[in-house]
C-alpha cells in the first residue's frame, strides 16, 4: 500500500489539473448511509427511486417532504471525517484541483474545500417545484408535515436535488466533463459507478490520458478502468495520500 500511495501522490504531484469525484462513500465515515449497502443504506429502509422522483412527490408530497427532511436531521448530525479535510487539504497542494461531487450533503464545504461542482444539487437548497424560484424554510416549515407553498406562485416547494428521471444541470455537467478531458490525474472517491454521466467521467479522463485512481473498500466497474486501485476506506487512504504529497512538496 505505501508503494502505491507514493505512485499516487507522484502522479498528483506532476499534474497541472486533478480532478476528484466523490459519491456516498466519502461521507460514510461521518454516518450518512450510502444508497446501495445492502444493510443501512438509504434503498433498504425505504424505496428510496420512488421518494426521489417527481412522480413519488406528485403521488404524496408529505411522505416525499418528510423522507427529506429525516435526511436533513441526519445531515445536521453530521460532520466532515478525515476523507473530506484530506481533499480539502490536496486543494491545496496540487496546482489546479477541482472537486466534482454526487453528494447532496455539503461536508466538502465544511471540511474547508472551497469550489465544489454539485452534479445532484444540494439536501440544503429548497425550490419551488414549478417556477423554481428559491426558497428559504423557515423552522416551522422544516417541521411542518407537508411542504410550504411557494410565494410566488403557489406550487409546492420541493428539495434542490436532482430526482430519478430528472436532467442533470447542465452547466454543471460540462464543466466537470470539460475538466475531465483537461485534467492529468483524478482521483474517483467512494463511488459504485453506477450513475451516469457522473460515471462516464473517468472514462472520459482515461480516453484523454490522465491516471485513474480509485478509491474503495469494494472493486467496482471504476476501480477495473483504474490505473491505480486503492483499496481501503477513504477516511483513511486520503490523509496518508495528501501526507505524501505534502511531504514531497515540501522536500521539493
Ligand atoms: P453508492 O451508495 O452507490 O456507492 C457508495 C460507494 O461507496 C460504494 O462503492 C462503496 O463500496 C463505497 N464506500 C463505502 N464505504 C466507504 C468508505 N468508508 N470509503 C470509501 N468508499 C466507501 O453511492 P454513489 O456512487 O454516490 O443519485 O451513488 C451515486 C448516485 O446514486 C447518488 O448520487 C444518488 C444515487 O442514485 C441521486 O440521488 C440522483
Amino acid at each position: 500500500m505505501r508503494e502505491d500511495i507514493d505512485w499516487a501522490a507522484r502522479r498528483l504531484e506532476a499534474a497541472s489539473r486533478v480532478v476528484c469525484l466523490t459519491g456516498a462513500g466519502v461521507s460514510a465515515e461521518s454516518g450518512v448511509p450510502t444508497f446501495r449497502d445492502a444493510q443501512t443504506g438509504l434503498w433498504s429502509r425505504f424505496d428510496a427511486e420512488e421518494l426521489a422522483s417527481p412522480e413519488g412527490f406528485e403521488r404524496d408530497p408529505g411522505l416525499v417532504w418528510r423522507w427529506y427532511m429525516w435526511r436533513l436531521d441526519q445531515l445536521k448530525a453530521a460532520a466532515p471525517n478525515p476523507g473530506h479535510f484530506a481533499l480539502a487539504q490536496l486543494a491545496g497542494l496540487c496546482e489546479r484541483f477541482l472537486l466534482v461531487t454526487q453528494n447532496v450533503d455539503s461536508l466538502h464545504e465544511q471540511a474547508g474545500s472551497g469550489e465544489v461542482l454539485h452534479l445532484h444539487g444540494s439536501l440544503l437548497h429548497f425550490r419551488c417545484n414549478s417556477c423554481a424560484a428559491p426558497h428559504h424554510l423557515t423552522g416551522e416549515q422544516r417541521r411542518a408535515e407537508s411542504p410550504p407553498a411557494c410565494g410566488l406562485c403557489g406550487d409546492l416547494v420541493r428539495p434542490d436535488v436532482v430526482w430519478f428521471g430528472e436532467s442533470l444541470p447542465w452547466d454543471v455537467v460540462e464543466e466537470a466533463a470539460d475538466a475531465a478531458q483537461g485534467c492529468d490525474a483524478m482521483l474517483v472517491i467512494g463511488t459504485s459507478g453506477l450513475v451516469y454521466p457522473a460515471a462516464q467521467l473517468p472514462l472520459i479522463a482515461k480516453r484523454a490520458g490522465a491516471a485513474v485512481i480509485d478509491v474503495n473498500p469494494e472493486p467496482g466497474p471504476i476501480s477495473s478502468i483504474a490505473d491505480l486501485f486503492l483499496q481501503g476506506k477513504s477516511g483513511e487512504i486520503l490523509p496518508a495520500l495528501a501526507g505524501s504529497v505534502a511531504d514531497r512538496r515540501a522536500n521539493a
